[in-house]
């Protein structure tokens, strides 16, 4: 059956502290909210398909100065997903987490409100990736069809319903960006924009030296941008999740690293749908002041 329907979603997700999610992943949120952070943890945090591979590997580098023997592992085990959980593939970000050694990177998709408390106490330093939420929307699509875990998302201008009503796992994106917006005058959090990257990510690379207090050199800058282009991480095995199983996400039907540009959007919305979108929008960021660059 090709159409979606609400009780298919009720099957997938699960509400959290008012926040849609991987059902999997509330069983045992208990462990997420007592999770303990160390002072010098450092999390990535983003709303889903907005970046968040592409900034770890960049931070991964910083960390290891360039050397990429050390950053031939998988993503997911150098920057282990604080929240995500599934029995029947024993995946377990916390008790990842627990076991490794510091600093820890940790990746997250969560808003402010729901990060465990332990990072705030504790001062850790964190990143807030963020990205056009049209560009997201049709990324969140692909990876619907792709990764395992998801109901089927109907026709495209459905899912843009769902997403705009926040009934996709991690709620609203325009709360979620919001909500991090606010968390930018934190001298702990760095707020960046998926768009900024792509106009210039030296500057944007610069700016994640300067936050982690390391020094850059012009050789181990150029390395570091050439390392994480689009092309480079689409075709590292370690970047493209491909080490995954293909039952857990499938590349055939759209790889994980699918286009990496702005303005994607363009070829999935209807004109009708762009004003929809447009007007919802205006409405919900109406008191926010965060603003993505002007495509030209
Ligand atoms: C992933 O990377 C490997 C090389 O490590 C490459 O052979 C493969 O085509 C890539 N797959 C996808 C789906 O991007």
């Amino acid at each position: 059956q090709m159409e979606s329907s609400n009780s298919d979603y009720d099957k997938y997700f699960k509400e959290i502290h008012g926040i849609l999610m991987y059902e999997s992943f509330v069983k045992y949120w208990d462990d997420v909210d007592a999770f303990q952070a160390r002072p010098d943890d450092l999390v990535i945090s983003t709303y889903p398909k907005s970046g968040t591979t592409w900034v770890s590997e960049i931070v991964c580098m910083i960390y290891k100065e360039g050397d990429v023997e050390k950053c031939k592992e998988a993503i997911f085990d150098r920057v282990p997903y604080l929240e995500c959980r599934d029995d029947t593939v024993t995946m377990n970000g916390v008790k990842k987490l627990n076991e490794m050694a510091s600093p820890r990177l940790v990746k997250t998709h969560l808003p402010p409100e729901l990060l465990p408390a332990s990072f705030w106490e504790k001062n850790c330093k964190m990143i807030y990736l963020c990205r056009n939420p049209k560009d997201v929307v049709v990324s969140f699509y692909y990876f619907f069809l792709m990764a395992r875990g998801h109901p089927n998302p109907g026709s495209f201008e459905e899912f843009v319903e769902k997403f705009m009503e926040g009934q996709v796992p991690y709620g609203s994106w325009y709360n979620h960006a919001k909500s991090w917006w606010e968390k930018r005058v934190n001298p702990h959090v760095l707020f960046l924009l998926y768009e900024d990257m792509k106009k210039d990510i030296r500057k944007e690379v610069m700016k994640l030296f300067q936050f982690l207090e390391r020094k850059p050199s012009e050789e181990l800058v150029n390395k570091i941008i050439q390392h994480t282009s689009f092309q480079e991480m689409k075709n590292n095995k370690y970047t493209n999740y491909t080490i995954l199983p293909s039952d857990v996400m499938n590349h055939q039907v759209s790889p994980f690293m699918r286009k990496g540009v702005i303005g994607d959007w363009k070829n999935h919305f209807t004109v009708a749908l762009n004003e929809k979108f447009d007007k919802h929008y205006e409405q919900q960021m109406k008191k926010c002041t965060l603003t993505f660059p002007t495509e030209s």
